[in-house]
């Protein structure tokens, strides 16, 4: 059995990601504040936590209860995918109140951070294929005024990855890890992103040209190509990877 924890499965790529991973050889363990009770319907193995990664000093004992219900005689491989994130606030940072940007960087940042160290302390005795996906952004590198949270979050992130990539290649049983820019997607961060006034935020016509002109990609599209680097063998630890067909862009930099 393959067990999959993976965040953000409320709506969106998560949403895609857990739909695909369904199959009597994978056991999936879902992650969001809202239910997603469509997933539920479409798979046994499936079971669901509704949480609040806000909730920073809880993870450790929602790992504990995922991982300690892993069974050892059968596993083959143990997978994390930190997909949950949130775009606002989008706005310059000296109009951005403390409460919003508290919670970008936590479920951003701190987040994924705090169940990357539960995963892999929690896994260290089980010696099977281990892999932690970080959904990162090439918002990291490609900057716009009005995104600074996301952007800085999404960079931290990477820069996290990478570190802790060296760190598993001298582990007895090490944790693969990498980050994926997937690029963009037609999702509710989209959306928002789109949405925002142009005053709070220049970019949104960007945001809007992109979807008007078909430039996004579907979130099954990329759920299928994120899927292929849970399993892929040539990965190096830490590397950050980027899946996104610029060619739909024609030069753009979103
Ligand atoms: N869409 C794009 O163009 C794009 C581009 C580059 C990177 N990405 C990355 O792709 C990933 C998925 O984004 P998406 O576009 O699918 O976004 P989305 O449609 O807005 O979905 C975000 C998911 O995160 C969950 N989430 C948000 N706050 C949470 C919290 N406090 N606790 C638990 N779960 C929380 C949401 O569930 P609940 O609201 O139910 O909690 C939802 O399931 C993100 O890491 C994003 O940065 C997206």
């Amino acid at each position: 059995m393959n067990y999959f924890i993976i965040t953000g499965t409320s709506r969106g790529l998560g949403q895609a990601i857990a739909e695909q991973l369904i199959s009597p050889e994978h056991y999936l363990f879902c992650i969001s504040r809202e239910k997603n009770n469509e997933l539920l319907g479409k798979g046994k193995n499936i079971e669901y936590f509704e949480f609040d990664l806000n909730n920073v000093e809880h993870i450790e004992e929602l790992m504990t209860t995922i991982i300690s219900s892993i069974d050892t005689s059968s596993v083959k491989g143990i997978f994390l995918v930190n997909n949950a994130a949130v775009i606002a606030p989008v706005a310059f940072v000296d109009s951005c109140d403390v409460k919003d940007i508290t919670t970008n960087i936590t479920v951003n940042l701190l987040a994924p951070i705090t169940l990357t160290s539960c995963f892999i302390r929690l896994t260290d005795e089980i010696d099977v294929n281990k892999r932690i996906l970080n959904i990162s952004s090439s918002s990291a590198k490609h900057l716009h005024p009005g995104m600074s949270l996301y952007s800085a979050t999404k960079a931290g992130l990477d820069v996290f990855t990478q570190c802790v990539g060296l760190e598993q290649n001298t582990s007895a049983a090490p944790v693969k890890i990498v980050s994926i820019w997937p690029g963009m997607i037609d999702t509710t961060l989209q959306e928002e992103a789109r949405s925002q006034s142009k005053a709070s935020f220049p970019s949104a016509e960007i945001f809007s040209m992109v979807k008007e002109r078909g430039m996004l990609t579907t979130p099954e599209e990329t759920a299928a190509q994120i899927i292929d680097y849970l399993f892929k063998e040539d990965i190096e630890n830490g590397e950050i990877i980027d899946i996104y067909d610029y060619s739909k862009i024609n030069g753009l930099q979103p």
